[in-house]
Parts: C-alpha cells; sequence; structure tokens
C-alpha cells in the first residue's frame, strides 16, 4: 500500500453548493492518494456540512483529510448563493476573511503534520493565494481550479479580446448575433449564449471586467485544474493549454470518485439542504424512463409567473415529474415566495415535489427519462454521465454557455434559454421524450460511455495521477 507522503495541499473554495461541492470531491480524491489534505471551508457551509453528516463521514473515511474553517459574515438565513449575497460580495468578503487565517496556516509548523507545500485555490479568488505566498516569501505550487466549465473559461478568458474586436459591448438587439473572433468556437456562440454578465441587462457586482480579471490571473498560478475530460471538451481544451500549458482534466470528478472508491453513488456527502429521499420511492413506481427531473440546482431564483409556466407546461405534457423546489426557490418578499397551493394540490397526480433531492441517483434511476434543468455545470455532468438528455433553461455565469454545448455541441438535449412559455415546455418535454427520443437516447449512451475516462487507462484517469505526482514532487 501506498504511504502517507510529506505532501500537504491546502484546498480553498469559493462558499458555494456547486464550487465547495466538487472542490470536496477533489480533496477526497487527492485523500485517495494518501496526500495530506486541509479542506478550509467558512464557518456557515461548515456548519451545514456537520448538520447533514458529512464532516463526520469524511473524516472517518479519510485519516489525511482534515477541516479549518474562517468566521464570515453569513448567519444560518442568509445561506451563502441565496438571493442576498451576489457572487462577487461572497468572493470579496470570503478573500478578506480568510487572510489572516491562511497567513497563519503557511507560516505554522505543527508536530505530526508536513507544512503546507501547495495550495489548491478556487480561480475564483483571483491572486489571492499568489500574492499572501510572495507577501510572506514562501515559494509553493499554486493551483487553480475552476468549478465551472471549460467551454465557459475560455470565453471568459476571451472577454478582453472581443472587446477588441467590437464583438463586446452587445445591445438587446444582438442577442442573435453571432460571435465570430473566439477561436475554437467560431460561428457557435451567439450573444445570447456568452457568460451572462455580457449581457447589457446584468446587473450585480460580478461584472465582466471582474471575471476577465480573475479569469486572467490564472496566468499566473502554476497549474490549472479544470472538471471536465479530453473526450468532451478536446478542442477547447487544446485551445486552453496554449496560455495554460499546466492543465490537469480531471472530471467528471463525481465520477472519478465513484470509480475509485467503487462504493457506490456518495451524493449524499456534500449537501447543503436537508435530502428528501422520499422521492426515491415514489421513483421506484414509475415505469422506466417516465418522469421529467426538474431541477434548477443551489442558488437559481424564479419567478412565480415562470414557476406557473414551467408547471402548466409539465403538467400538459401528461407526463411524470419530479420537481426540486428549494424553499428560496422562489422570488418574492413575504408569502409571495411560497409554492403556490395549487402548484402542490395539482402535482400529487402525475408528479411529487421535494425541497432537495439525492440527484446523482434520481439521474441514475431507471424511471429518470430527462433532465429540466438550469445547467449548473454539475447538474450538466451528473446528467451525462447518467446518459439523461436535458431540457435546458440557464440562470446565470456558464449556464448560458453550457445550455449551447449540451445542445448544439454535445446534441445532448435542448436549448430553452430566454423562454419561459408553457407551450414551450409541453413542446420539449414531448420532443426529448417521445418525438426525438431515439435520437437523443444514442447520444448520451455514447456520452456516458466516454466518461469513462476516469477509469484506469483513461485520460482523465491519467491527468489526477499526473497531478498526484506534480504535487508530490513539489513537496520533497
Ligand atoms: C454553481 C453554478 O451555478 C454552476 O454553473 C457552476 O458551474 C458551479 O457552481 P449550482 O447553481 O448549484 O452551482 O449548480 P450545479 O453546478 O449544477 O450544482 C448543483 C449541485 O447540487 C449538483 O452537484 C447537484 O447534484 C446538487 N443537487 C441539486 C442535489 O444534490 N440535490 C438537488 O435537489 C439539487
Amino acid at each position: 500500500m501506498e504511504e502517507a507522503t510529506v505532501a500537504h495541499v491546502l484546498v480553498f473554495p469559493c462558499p458555494l453548493q456547486g464550487h465547495v461541492g466538487s472542490m470536496l470531491k477533489l480533496a477526497e480524491l487527492l485523500a485517495l492518494h494518501h496526500l495530506h489534505v486541509t479542506f478550509l471551508n467558512t464557518e456557515c457551509i461548515h456548519n451545514r456540512l456537520t448538520r447533514f453528516g458529512a464532516i463526520e463521514a469524511l473524516l472517518e473515511c479519510y485519516p489525511t483529510l482534515h477541516f479549518k474553517t474562517i468566521s464570515d459574515c453569513y448567519n444560518e438565513g442568509q445561506h451563502p448563493g441565496s438571493r442576498d449575497n451576489s457572487m462577487g460580495d461572497i468572493t470579496l468578503s470570503t478573500t478578506l476573511h480568510a487572510k489572516p487565517l491562511l497567513r497563519q496556516i503557511l507560516v505554522s509548523e505543527n508536530p505530526g503534520t508536513p507544512k503546507v507545500s501547495c495550495i489548491i485555490q478556487d480561480g475564483i479568488f483571483g491572486s489571492l493565494a499568489i500574492d499572501l505566498a510572495s507577501e510572506l516569501g514562501i515559494r509553493i505550487p499554486i493551483i487553480h481550479f475552476r468549478a465551472s466549465s471549460a467551454c465557459c473559461f475560455w470565453p471568459y478568458f476571451w472577454i478582453p479580446k472581443l472587446f477588441e474586436c467590437k464583438e463586446l459591448p452587445i445591445r438587446d438587439e444582438d442577442m442573435d448575433r453571432m460571435i465570430r473572433n473566439m477561436p475554437g468556437m467560431e460561428n457557435l456562440l451567439r450573444c445570447r449564449d456568452l457568460p451572462s454578465f455580457c449581457r447589457p441587462s446584468s446587473q450585480g457586482n460580478m461584472s465582466m471586467d471582474w471575471v476577465a480579471l480573475q479569469t486572467k490571473q490564472s496566468l499566473e498560478a502554476d497549474a490549472l485544474i479544470l472538471n471536465t475530460f479530453e473526450e468532451l471538451d478536446g478542442p477547447i481544451l487544446s485551445q486552453i493549454r496554449l496560455h495554460f500549458p499546466k492543465l490537469y482534466t480531471i472530471g467528471p470528478l463525481h465520477h472519478h470518485l465513484n470509480v475509485t472508491k467503487a462504493t457506490g453513488i456518495l451524493s449524499l456527502r456534500t449537501v447543503f439542504f436537508q435530502v428528501d429521499r422520499s422521492c426515491m420511492a415514489w421513483l421506484d413506481a414509475q415505469p422506466q424512463g417516465s418522469v421529467i427531473y426538474v431541477s434548477f440546482g443551489s442558488s437559481t431564483i424564479v419567478k412565480r409567473e415562470e414557476l406557473m409556466e414551467f408547471w402548466h407546461g409539465l403538467v400538459s405534457s401528461k407526463k411524470r415529474f419530479l420537481w426540486v423546489m428549494r424553499h428560496d426557490l422562489v422570488a418574492g418578499k413575504g408569502n409571495d415566495d411560497r409554492i403556490p397551493a395549487e402548484v402542490e394540490e395539482g402535482t400529487k397526480e402525475k408528479g411529487f415535489i421535494v425541497e432537495w433531492a439525492p440527484q446523482e441517483e434520481v439521474l441514475a434511476h431507471k424511471a429518470t427519462g430527462g433532465f429540466l434543468t438550469h445547467s449548473g455545470w454539475n447538474s450538466t455532468l451528473e446528467s451525462l454521465v447518467a446518459g439523461v438528455p436535458m431540457i435546458c433553461w440557464p440562470y446565470f455565469a456558464d449556464q448560458q454557455v453550457n445550455n449551447r454545448f449540451v445542445s448544439e455541441v454535445w446534441k445532448l438535449g435542448l436549448d430553452m434559454k430566454d423562454v419561459c412559455d408553457r407551450h414551450v415546455v409541453e413542446n420539449m418535454v414531448n420532443d426529448l421524450t417521445d418525438h426525438r427520443k431515439e435520437e437523443f437516447l444514442r447520444s448520451t449512451q455514447e456520452m456516458g460511455m466516454l466518461a469513462h475516462s476516469v477509469s484506469p487507462g483513461g485520460s482523465s484517469y491519467s491527468s489526477l495521477h499526473d497531478l498526484v505526482q506534480y504535487i508530490k514532487s513539489a513537496s520533497q
């Protein structure tokens, strides 16, 4: 058996479900390779994971995995990613709160634990670790990890060039104009498929400039990790490698972990919400491929009118559906943000509502035949691995680009971007599950096979091995 090494990796995610979930999976994979790993969480996130049993289970499983927490400015009713906190606010305040502890961790000596010899930081924090290491005069590898897709990382990086060649800024009337000047993606993205902050209507402090700056700062990192695999994103990865030669593609991370551990589905581990498993018994009672799973991830907010359009469309399609309705899914104040009684009542005949589902298990269930999704990157990968076709209704950030790739490049589903109409929902559900069912069955099965990149000999398997060797050799 492989011995524990002197390599000690500090892993630091942005405190949002999609980021913490994927970076924790990375931390588990590193611990499985016997590296010491310290996972840095905000208190709010740590408390949530503790409450739902994740921390205890992880500590029991991985003797070389440890947790440290930084204080944050959120309380329980105000979890990061909720409507009150923009991505920019979260990132800024986390960075600020993290600095003193990071300094302390980097210089401290603890008997029995090797000194931190590598930092894997969420790329969204920009130059945080690089600046700190240089301030302290420490020379260790600093690796950036992006929780979002490769197909979105590339447009993020290319934003300044799009300005130079006058493809940006865009006006409201430009939404269907093709973007021509992006290597590897020429005439593929319409303006509406660009990351959401490129839109004229984009608000908040996660601005285009800020995203472009953070992405550029990854050039100063020693390496970059992306949660994808060569067979999925080869052409884009060749473009990215021209600028980021030390690139590790080790995804799909959840699949990689499940295959490596060979213990089945582990999605209960990193939940921020109480999982309602009652939907599994309901799914067991449904015919094969008959259910549309509806979930918009951890932070999408829908207007009440939009919720009603989706609901009417699903009901009219006469298909069964399982819908994740978080308590904070619907926009509004007071009682306006409640799930309307007619929806709860009217769903009973053909559908089932839960506040949070064991998503990986739901997607892998034989009754699940389609996924109405917000195109978050983790959800996209989970659907792809499970071979479930998607109807994409993206909300923000990378999701617009992911959606375009799902429908136009990988042919794994349909694009419902910028439309929320009950007839469109009904038609798309019927296209996905009836009229175009065979076509999607073929493409999802083919893609599911490619995701075996995580098995021994596959591209992601080798890339993870290379990453571990790199970290170990830099720690000697
Ligand atoms: C965010 C961004 O939206 C996403 O685009 C980015 O790439 C990563 O961070 P989020 O919006 O939460 O994440 O979506 P997604 O990336 O799809 O992650 C959601 C996770 O929650 C998935 O792993 C999914 O399995 C899990 N989930 C969701 C559940 O376990 N149960 C549910 O009921 C819903």
